[in-house]
């Protein structure tokens, strides 16, 4: 009798242990967190969601509090309330080192994330808002210990909103993800050859006229200074930096259709709405040009909180080449004049000017770059890596293929320090994954060239490259992709994602 009563008290422990197990919940360090964390170490235990009562972050009413609040209440149906030591813990802690470094501490209790910065706090919570939406049980976190920081200070993604426009909700939307995905700079391609998309209350006509048309034919728009001031406010809490591009002196028919007299001849070109590049160029020679520039950097940079204005300088065909370098010694002191650094695509190295300027690597891989000097920050953008706007393959829907095609894997499998082995590499502060929009007017169409390649480039500017690999990789953004899907996105159905 005795060991009948033993026997089903076994039993009875046995099937609460499968029970348990079947639904224990998976281990930290399986969840597939993009951009993969520097180290996760799990421990025994789990944390029920619904024990996060209250929430602790280093100011009240900061957009960080707002965010968890918001987040948590939709995704888990928690009403966490503040308080100065809640459950769920964001503190500043400044024996910490580097400006992005945090750790997240998940106990069974509670969950702590430091940081030395309000930006790496913000960065862990994107973390933490990962483990949650990607948990198979929702209802706990399992246990453990997350320390992260990224590999690169630079991770950024350029938006063309001149050769189609895309309006402030359709740029929120795309924020959204890069915040998601940790990036940190959103460069604004604001001005072409088909549209001028700023404000600049100097010379009006740049958008009454300039920013109306795009690629195709279709009407196009702008941004007031007021639009943009919202969008810089709205990246900033998202610790995202607006980096604006005026392009110079190539890439302007909009503005020489808008203004006659920027052109050496006084005639306005018509307006432009194809794709071909490398026929325009404000006139060098007028003095009314360097008004003209010097007015809308001085309005842009009042407007613009960040570090940096980007003033183009690529494919400028149009202009002979001893001008286009008297042009940009000329325009580059006046951005440091309005206290800003500049930046510019790669040609603009062949300046003299001598003060400290980002460069932004484009050319394809063999175009080996000349005259680099040592010491200037370098941003790589290598188009046959980088570019988004590439098509994925020959049958690709939306995108172009003059820098070839970028699946998925050729997407991923790069390392800004190794695709042009012969610039100065300690000069590399990061990548940036240019979207421009020929072919592309609306987020649906841009869902498509964005998703599954952001997701990548988000992990190599993160990531350390020792611990990135394509296959783990393909199993984890899959699990993004599926994510992305009930948000309402449908990205690129890549065959490579499906290839054992
Ligand atoms: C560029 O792709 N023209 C920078």
């Amino acid at each position: 009798m005795k060991n009948k009563i033993q026997s089903v008290i076994l039993v009875g422990f046995a099937i609460f242990f499968t029970a348990c197990n079947s639904t224990s919940t998976k281990k930290l360090d399986q969840y597939a967190l993009i951009p993969l964390p520097e180290t996760v170490t799990n421990q025994q235990g789990a944390l029920p969601i619904t024990s996060l009562q209250t929430l602790s972050t280093p100011q009240e009413n900061s957009y960080l509090a707002q965010e968890i609040t918001a987040f948590l209440q939709t995704e888990a149906n928690l009403r966490l309330a503040w308080k100065s030591q809640g459950d769920l813990r964001f503190s500043l802690d400044k024996s910490l080192k580097g400006s992005e470094y945090y750790e997240i501490k998940i106990q069974t209790t509670g969950i702590d994330v430091r940081s030395a910065s309000d930006e790496g706090l913000y960065r862990a919570w994107q973390t933490l808002k990962q483990l949650i939406l990607l948990a198979d049980d929702a209802t706990k976190l399992p246990t453990g210990l997350i320390s992260d920081q990224p590999t690169y200070s630079y991770r950024g993604a350029m938006l063309d909103v001149a050769r189609h426009f895309f309006s402030i909700s359709e740029v929120k939307r795309f924020i959204d993800f890069l915040a998601l995905y940790k990036f940190n700079y959103l460069h604004l391609h604001l001005s072409d050859d088909q549209g001028w998309r700023i404000e600049i209350k100097s010379w009006p006509q740049l958008t009454t006229i300039g920013g109306q048309s795009e690629v195709g034919g279709t009407t196009g728009g702008f941004y007031s200074q007021k639009d943009y001031q919202d969008l810089v406010a709205y990246a900033s809490d998202r610790y995202i930096t607006i980096i604006p591009e005026i392009d110079m002196p190539g890439h302007t028919n909009a503005a020489l259709n808008a203004y006659p007299e920027l052109n050496c001849d006084g005639k306005a070109p018509p307006v432009h709405t194809g794709i071909e590049v490398g026929f325009s160029s404000l006139c060098i020679e007028k003095p009314v040009t360097y008004q003209f520039v010097d007015d809308v950097i001085r309005e842009l940079a009042d407007i613009t909180p960040g570090p940096y204005i980007h003033i183009g300088g690529d494919e400028t065909h149009a202009t002979p080449n001893d001008q286009f370098i008297a042009f940009i010694d000329s325009i580059l002191p006046k951005v440091e004049r309005y206290g800003k650094t500049p930046m510019g695509w790669f040609e603009t190295r062949a300046s003299n000017y001598t003060g400290k300027m980002v460069h932004q690597y484009w050319a394809n891989e063999g175009n080996e770059p000349q005259n680099v000097k040592k010491g200037n920050p370098i941003v790589m953008s290598p188009s046959s890596f980088a570019y988004m706007d590439m098509q994925y393959d020959s049958l690709s829907k939306f995108g172009l293929h003059w820098a070839g095609y970028i699946n998925v894997r050729k997407a991923y499998d790069w390392d800004p320090k190794s695709v042009v082995p012969s610039l100065p590499l300690d000069d590399i502060i990061g990548l940036e994954t240019p979207l421009w929009s020929e072919t592309i007017s609306d987020n649906k169409e841009m869902d498509y060239l964005l998703f599954p390649r952001l997701i990548g480039y988000a992990e190599i500017a993160w990531t350390r490259s020792e611990n990135r690999a394509w296959e783990a990789y393909k199993k984890r953004v899959t699990k993004h992709l599926d994510w992305l899907q009930t948000q309402g996105v449908i990205p690129y159905d890549s065959p490579l994602l499906k290839a054992n």
